[in-house]
This record gives structure tokens, sequence and C-alpha cells, in this order.
């Protein structure tokens, strides 16, 4: 705590306008940089706070907490939290939150641009014309593929999924779709969507979407094995995690005219990217930035300043911080120095 206000770290630049309703109850320590926290450092910063808003980058582990005894939550900038160790952390008494729901559209909407961008080919064409080549287009030139009439596959069918599905209809695709737990009729109707098993969504798919977690159980979910059940004319995309795909096996079945084309967001041990998908011309790549519209990215912001506000009992959810993901330590938050107005309940 500095002078009577607990601390708050804020790891990289983010939105002022939201960062700004912490002030009157945090002494707001901000980054003003984008840094990669080497493990000591992420450590010895979270070591001197009440609360810390973490991005991607920041590995929140056993060791990262192991001094941080005033750290009474941590707040994800990003839906999903494969940063974070949650049980470390409920181990510890560390809540932790993430920004469900606010980016699912801006994602959606990221998919079918990398979709439709690997689909025709947008990458390279563009590569090509920027290097003074364009002197004449043959008629034959620079062929893509259709997506109306071809089947929209998804794998992983959470909200983000739906939304991508929604999409699809605008498109005059059927949609089939592979998740952990069949989604409910009413859901599946309103989405057109048709559940299937990961073989039949892997054989059937002109286009294939990840949006699924990274878990022990899903990293190399799509391997050589899988890539080997899929149509020499599909095309891949990943908005979800690097890890998911097994990138070497990816690049290799896109040299080999095993799959079209792919379109990717995400990559294994990003910001690296493995050079032999650099390079290839039939892959759409971008840096992790599906969620990064400026509303979104301003909503993201306010979800984690609303999250770590109401752990300290302020806001509209004092109390009860609205993207809990480990509710478990609240038990343990519960007894800490800074109670909140109103006891958080589970
Ligand atoms: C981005 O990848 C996120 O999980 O929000």
């Amino acid at each position: 705590m500095a002078g009577n206000k607990p601390v708050v770290w804020v790891s990289r630049p983010t939105f002022d306008s939201e960062i700004a309703r912490l002030r009157p109850h945090f002494e707001v320590r901000e980054e003003t940089r984008e840094a990669k926290f080497a493990p000591a450092e992420l450590a010895a910063k979270l070591a001197g706070c009440d609360a810390a808003i973490v991005g991607l980058k920041e590995r929140v582990d056993a060791a990262a907490v192991a001094g941080a005894t005033r750290l009474r939550i941590v707040a994800n900038l990003a839906v999903g939290y494969d940063n974070l160790d949650l049980a470390a952390l409920v181990a510890a008494g560390i809540a932790a939150s993430n920004t469900a729901d606010v980016l699912n559209e801006s994602v959606a909407d990221y998919a079918w641009a990398l979709l439709l961008g690997a689909a025709r080919r947008m990458g390279a064409a563009e590569r090509w014309l920027r290097a003074g080549q364009w002197h004449a287009t043959e008629f034959k030139e620079w062929l893509g593929a259709d997506v109306r009439g071809h089947v929209l596959g998804i794998l992983g069918m959470g909200r983000i999924g739906q939304a991508i599905a929604r999409r699809a209809q605008g498109f005059g695709m059927p949609v089939l779709y592979h998740n952990r737990s069949r989604l409910p009729a009413d859901v599946e109707r309103e989405c057109r969507a048709r559940y299937v098993d990961k073989a039949e969504l892997l054989r059937e798919s002109d286009f294939l979407v990840l949006v699924l977690p990274l878990t022990p159980e899903t990293r190399h979910a799509v391997g050589a094995a899988e890539l080997a059940q899929m149509k020499p004319t599909a095309v891949l995309v990943n908005v979800a995690r690097g890890g998911i795909v097994d990138d070497a096996a990816l690049a290799a079945a896109l040299r080999e005219g095993r799959l079209a084309a792919a379109g990717l967001d995400v990559f294994e041990g990003e910001p690296r990217v493995h050079p032999d998908l650099l390079a290839l011309d039939n892959v759409l790549l971008s840096p992790h930035i599906a969620s990064a519209t400026t509303d979104t990215r301003r909503a993201m912001t306010a979800v984690a300043v609303d999250n770590v506000l109401a752990l300290f009992g302020h806001g509209p959810h004092a109390g009860h911080p609205p993207n809990l993901l480990n509710p478990e330590a609240l038990a343990v938050v519960a007894r800490a120095p800074f109670p909140t107005r109103e006891e958080p309940t589970r």
C-alpha cells in the first residue's frame, strides 16, 4: 500500500479514460511502454502491488506470485487465460478475471477477414503489387476460392464461435461445428449449425476456423494427423491460440499442397513465427490482433478495471467481480487487509 491507497500495477499502456476510474481508489503504477518482463522482473512488479492488470505476455504462476503477499486480484486483459495458473492463484488467495464477451463480435469479424483474405490470396496479391510486379494481369492469375455454398467448420463453439457461425448465413455457407459439449437446440438453430464429431468436421470442412481455448488437452489439436484428414482444397483459420496448431506440420501441409491456404493470427511461441510459415505465400499472417479495434480494446480495459474496482468494493459491481475465473480464491481474498464494502460471495 502506498500512503493509504492500495497499489494497482498495469503492465502495458492502455486506455487512459478507463484507467482514470482507478485513480480515486488506487495508486496506479502504469507501464508507459510495451515490455516483456523476465520472470524475476514480473515477480518484483507483482510483489509491490495489491492488484494487477496484465496482458497475455505476463505468465502469472506460483513463482510470479510467491512474493506478492498483498496481491488480491490479477485482471487479465484478454478472454483467454492460458497465461494464468489459476490453481496457483487460488492457493495464494488471488482472484483472477478475464474480459469475456466484450470482444466476441470483433474477433468474429476478424476470423472472417482472415478466412476471406486467405481464400482470395490477399496477402500474396498485395505483396506482389507492392513489389512493382503489376505490369499486366492474366485472366487466370490470382484465382482464389469462393466461400458461398462451401462448408464452414468451427472447432470450439463458445460465444465467439457462435458469432462466426451467425455471419455464415450472409455468405450462404452451411455450418458444422464440434465442441466439448453440444449446444442447446435453440442455439444450434439460431446459428444454423450442425454438431458433428471432430473427424467429420475435419473431413467435411472447406473452411475450418479454430476458436477453442489452449489447455493441455487442446495443445496440437490440429497436428499432422488432423491435417491429413482435411481436404487438400481446405483453408484453415486460427484466431484462438498458438499451440493449438502444430505450426511445423501446418507449414509442411501448406508447402506440399495438402492444404490450400491458412489465415493465422496466433502462433506457437509468438511473437516468434515459425520460419517455414514466413516462407510461404499461401498463408495470411497477422500479429495476434483479432480483438484490436478501438472500441473493443477500450471495452476490454473497462472490464479489467471493473473487476479490480469490484474486488475492492467499488464501482457498479462492488464486492462481486463480474468476470471471476476462480471464485474459490474469494474465501481467502475475503480475509485480506482491504475488505470489500459488501463481502464477496461465490
Ligand atoms: C486474445 O487472444 C484474448 O484471449 O483476448
